[in-house]
């Protein structure tokens, strides 16, 4: 392999496109594959698909420059890497058919000596099995090329930053492997790159969302044993932490996301008897969510016994996490959807979707208090800290936000 190898980068979303174009700003050769066509086609103008800050500017520099274009079918190239979607199928089953599909179009084009790298969040064992789909059809390239699992723990919206700065854990199938992925992230990753087994890596890069979620899962049960205590959950929660080796999380609407809220069913789907502990923290956030949406309903036929009427519902927030856009999996809109099917009267509120395209009727947060009557936090955004105090108004807060 040369000083500046080349790259091909398969997928070219949130993860792929960042890292091609990282690559790509240290001068090393990149080739960028999507199955889209709309994708690539974007890119080679210089321009991005997906919202990610300073993201546009970089593609813009690296696609005229002439070191990243893109394309819908593999090239030859020293290294490749793969980071396309992995969600799970209805029964929380893996899908693992884009993994399996990206590297069997890789496969003709590789020679002795490449270096293969997985990026997708994968179940344990998912490395080997890629290396078997390599071997059964070009079993002359056994022994001959190098295979590794390397993880991605970005965080959207400091993708850039993080890719570079964040430790990496790396497992090859074999240590030449390792080695050989450690020292091509060396060209543009300065955090730490930790050795280690193709199955651990994958192993991590699960547990760390899991462990998330068990977390979250804590705090969510604590709200709902306090609501029924009549006890504040956050002044409690605000207290405890103050032991010095305690750390709880804040309590929400549920967990949402493609991460936190998907991973965990890697491990569950694989190891059922093991792992008890995460699959009911996994239940006990989705089991959240539905409490939340319990709580608002009987607020509002309260109501309606009370006026006669029914009540406009302000919904505080769609997001999955406070201060984003994204909608994934999340279990704020979750409880806007469900309410507005119900057939009860609902505002939403998403101060990072005003101005967005989108064929939600979002409305002020302003407005909103104003015309609702019961009025829902459903995610911490930190406009939501600033409104007028909110009087003579039922409030019910489910993300600590009053
Ligand atoms: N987005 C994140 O914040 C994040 C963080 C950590 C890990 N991950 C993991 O990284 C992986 C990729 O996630 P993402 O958010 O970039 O997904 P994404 O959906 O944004 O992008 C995946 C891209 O792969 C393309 N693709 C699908 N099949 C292909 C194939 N056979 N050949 C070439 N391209 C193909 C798709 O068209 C799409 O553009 C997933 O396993 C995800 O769990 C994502």
């Amino acid at each position: 392999m040369s000083n500046k190898p080349s790259v091909v980068m398969m997928g070219l979303g949130y993860i792929g496109l960042p890292t091609a174009a990282l690559i790509a700003s240290r001068g090393l050769r990149v080739t960028g594959i999507d199955i889209r066509e709309n994708v690539v086609e974007t890119i080679n103008k210089g321009q991005i698909h997906i919202v990610e800050p300073d993201l546009d500017g970089l593609v813009h520099h690296v696609v005229h420059k002439g070191d990243l274009t893109a394309t819908t079918s593999p090239v030859k190239a020293d290294v490749y890497l793969i980071a396309v979607p992995t969600p799970f199928k209805d029964n929380h089953m893996p899908d693992l058919s884009y993994v399996l599909s990206a590297t069997k179009s890789i496969i003709p084009v590789l020679e002795k000596g490449v270096l293969v790298i997985l990026e997708s969040t994968s179940p344990v064992g998912t490395t080997r099995k890629m290396e078997e789909l390599i071997y059964t059809t070009r079993p002359e390239l056994k022994g001959h090329i190098y295979i590794a699992y390397c993880p991605e723990r970005v965080l959207p919206g400091n993708i850039l930053h993080e890719l570079q700065h964040n430790d990496r854990a790396i497992g090859g199938i074999d240590q030449a492997s390792t080695q050989k992925a450690i020292a091509f992230y060396k060209h543009f990753v300065s955090g730490q790159l930790h050795p280690t087994n193709a199955k651990t890596a994958e192993m991590v890069k699960l547990v760390e969302n899991a462990s998330r979620d068990n977390q979250i899962a804590f705090a969510n049960e604590l709200s709902m044993i306090c609501d029924k205590a009549e006890i504040n959950v956050w002044e409690m929660i605000a207290l405890a932490n103050k032991h010095p080796r305690v750390n709880i999380l804040n309590p929400g609407t549920g967990v949402g996301g493609h991460c936190i809220a998907v991973d965990p069913w890697f491990i569950v789907s694989e190891f059922p008897n093991e792992s008890t502990l995460i699959k009911t923290s996994r239940e006990r956030n989705v089991y959240k969510t539905q409490w939340v949406i319990e709580k608002v309903k009987n607020k509002a036929l309260a109501f309606k016994i009370e006026h006669d009427r029914d009540p406009i519902i302000a919904c505080m927030g769609l997001a999955f996490k406070p201060d984003i856009d994204d909608l994934r999996e999340s279990p704020a809109l979750q409880v806007a959807d469900t309410l507005k099917k119900e057939g009860f009267k609902t505002l939403e509120v998403e101060p990072n979707l005003v101005g967005a395209v989108t064929d939600r009727q979002i409305v002020p947060a302003n407005d909103a208090i104003l015309h609702a009557d019961i009025i829902v936090f459903l995610v911490a955004h930190k406009e939501f800290k600033h409104l007028p105090k909110i009087e003579h108004k039922i409030t019910l807060d489910f993300c600590g936000n009053l």
